[in-house]
């Protein structure tokens, strides 16, 4: 069996051979939020299917997609539609186009994604920079035989959303006119919504948000020493914190509608890490 990164490194010869462009960011696009796309002065675009050893998406509204282009003139890689635990892939699986968009050049990586609200304080439509995490309830992407060439054996997890990428979005936010809440993230395995149980549990946990992204993806970058952001969108209160019932199209709904807000404020920070 070859090791991990040299299946990285695969992908990166085969993306690398379709776009030259080195990125300065990483962006992940998450549910509903995939409108950002547009706002991409696009330089290439290279689906899922043509990189060698990549993951393909299976959800719906997942386009699946590596698009390079500028924003702000800040060169980046975007991916549009992550694959998910949910989906039946492997934690590697999963973690493989954003270790991708490191081993491209990416310096700064931005995860975004669509939460469901556990904190009274969270509203459908309002955006949330992570603080912190809760990756417990997943398996580890760092699991396995040690390599190296992805970060230590056992990395420290103190500051996974980089202070100073914080102050910045939180910089951004003001300049864009967008308010910007923040909160700690919990990673549910999905991909059933949580029951009203479980997001009692996740609030005694110290959760403000649940999602089925994210956090393993963040210590899979963390452990490769990339500076990293996280922001949520919430897209509505978590299980048993309304009368409605939750639903797919739901969520994707309020995340196009707050994707205005989502995307002033993407630029700008994206601006801002070009600087
Ligand atoms: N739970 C889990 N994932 C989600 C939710 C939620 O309430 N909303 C959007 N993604």
């Amino acid at each position: 069996m070859g090791s991990e990164y040299a299946r990285l490194q695969a992908a990166v010869a085969s993306v690398r051979e379709a776009c030259g462009l080195e990125p300065r960011v990483g962006l992940t696009l998450g549910s509903g939020l995939g409108g950002f796309a547009d706002h991409i002065d696009m330089a290439a675009c290279v689906p899922y299917e043509q990189i060698s050893g990549f993951p393909v998406s299976t959800v719906e509204g997942h386009a699946g997609r590596l698009i390079f282009g500028h924003v702000a003139g800040v060169p980046l890689v975007a991916m549009d539609g992550r694959v998910h635990l949910y989906e039946g892939y492997s934690p590697a699986d999963v973690v493989a186009p954003v270790r991708v968009m490191g081993l491209l050049g990416a310096k700064a990586i931005i995860l975004t994604n669509a939460a469901g609200g556990v904190a009274s304080e969270l509203e459908p439509g309002d955006l949330m920079l992570i603080t912190d995490h809760l990756a417990t309830l997943v398996p580890s992407p760092l699991a396995g035989p040690h390599e190296a060439e992805l970060g230590p054996r056992f990395p420290s997890m103190t500051e996974v959303y980089t202070p100073r990428l914080r102050t910045l979005a939180h910089e951004a936010a003001h300049e864009a006119h967008v308010a910007l809440k923040e909160g700690i993230y919990l990673q549910m395995p999905g991909p059933a919504y949580e029951t009203p149980a479980e997001v009692r549990m996740a609030a005694a946990l110290g959760a403000d948000a649940v999602g089925m992204s994210t956090a393993i993806e963040a210590v899979a970058v963390h452990a490769m020493g990339l500076e990293m952001a996280g922001l949520s969108c919430i897209t509505n209160k978590a299980a048993g914190l309304s009368s409605a019932p939750l639903s797919h199209e739901d969520v994707q709904a309020v995340a196009a509608c707050a994707s205005a807000g989502f995307t002033a404020l993407l630029a700008h920070f994206i601006a801002r890490l070009g600087a």
